[in-house]
């Protein structure tokens, strides 16, 4: 038997209700709509406000959702990945903890984090265990609660953040749909640009990190806009070059929403009209690794079957990439 290829057979999502609007943000730090909506094109984010609810809780309404819409029951799930920065605790892991919220018994699975890529990373991941013939229906669940670890009194990062979950069910295709390829990369230089000190191993939390603020997000945001622009746009056209895809080939881009302008020089370089280039920024921010799969999920109904689309992300580490992939239904 040939081998299969991992495809996306379902999507389903959680939104937390409260949303975060510019003129709201604008009364708690010096910001404005104008600079916002120009800088980065957001206008709101979800975020999740009730207390003690961890990222899991979105992760595992995500999941039920997905069981529920792909009439598929959680003992017959295999694995489950979660992608996230923003885990429930250090450990267990975020995946375990839905696993058990939802009634996967008779899965493994782990955490990835690979930042603002960990889609992309998790979707390869995935895709090599269906590969093997052994696996036949795999989630991941990116989610993330990134208000948990955004300083909402620094005006240059709180305005950027949202929070989200959103679930795939991997299976195997024998069509030739799915993940046909991925270019991935890692560059550890990006801990300088994009990290959250406190709170591992090398800071531990003390009175004086909490008084520092060392327990949200630091982000240099020009360094991280120039190799994000360059990394993602390059990445996208080399995997173009690499199939000789042309633009005209391409159904849609489906870039990491971290920023209009980024999103904009991606699409520009691979010679994309910008209807082929999806957005959903507007409403939800940069929500980290859900980004990529919340753009599926609200243009789900506009894929035709064998759709070409490009996946591109850039994020902390830095990691960044892009997949080649065929919509499968
Ligand atoms: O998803 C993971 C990867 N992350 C990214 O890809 C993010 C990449 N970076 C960016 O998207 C952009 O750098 C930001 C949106 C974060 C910032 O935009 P920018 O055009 O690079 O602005 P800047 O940091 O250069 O700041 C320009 C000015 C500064 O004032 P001065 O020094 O020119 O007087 C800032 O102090 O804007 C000021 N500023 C603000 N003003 C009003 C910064 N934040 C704000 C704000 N409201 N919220």
């Amino acid at each position: 038997m040939t081998t299969p290829t991992a495809a996306i057979t379902g999507i389903a999502g959680y939104l937390p209700d409260y949303i975060l609007t510019n003129e709201e943000l604008s009364q708690m730090v010096e910001t404005s709509d104008e600079w916002i909506t120009s800088r980065t094109g957001i206008k709101e984010r979800h975020i999740l406000k009730e207390p003690h609810a961890g990222t899991s809780v979105m992760g595992a309404k995500a999941v039920e959702a997905l069981l529920k819409k792909t009439n598929t029951k959680p003992e017959e799930i295999d694995v489950l990945l979660c992608c996230s920065v923003t885990p429930d605790m250090l450990f267990p892991a975020t995946a375990n903890i839905i696993c058990d919220k939802v009634g996967v018994l008779n899965a493994w699975g782990y955490d990835i984090n690979a930042g603002c890529s960990g889609f992309l990373f998790s979707l390869t991941t995935a895709a090599r265990f269906i590969e093997t013939g052994k696996y036949k229906k795999i989630i991941v669940v990116a989610a993330e609660k990134m208000s948990s670890i955004t300083d909402y009194t620094d005006r240059t990062t709180c305005p950027l953040f949202g929070d989200a979950a959103v679930a795939v069910l991997v299976e195997p295709n024998h069509e030739g749909l799915g993940l046909i390829d991925e270019i991935l990369h890692v560059d550890g230089v990006g801990r300088k640009y994009l990290y959250q000190k406190a709170g591992g191993s090398k800071y531990p939390p003390t009175e004086e990190t909490v008084r520092n603020r060392e327990h949200f997000i630091h982000q240099d945001g020009q360094a991280v806009f120039k190799f994000a622009v360059s990394r993602m746009a390059d990445t996208a056209a080399e995997m173009m070059e690499k199939h000789n895809l042309t633009a005209g080939e391409i159904a849609y881009l489906i870039p990491h929403q971290a920023n209009l302008r980024i999103i904009d020089a991606t699409g520009k370089r691979m010679g994309l009209s910008s209807d082929k280039v999806l957005i959903n920024i507007a409403h939800y921010g940069n929500t980290s690794a859900v980004s990529i799969p919340l753009v599926l999920m609200d243009y789900e109904k506009q894929f035709k079957k064998g759709d070409t689309l490009i996946f591109a992300a850039f994020g902390a580490g830095f990691t960044w990439g892009a997949q080649y992939y065929k919509w499968a239904y």
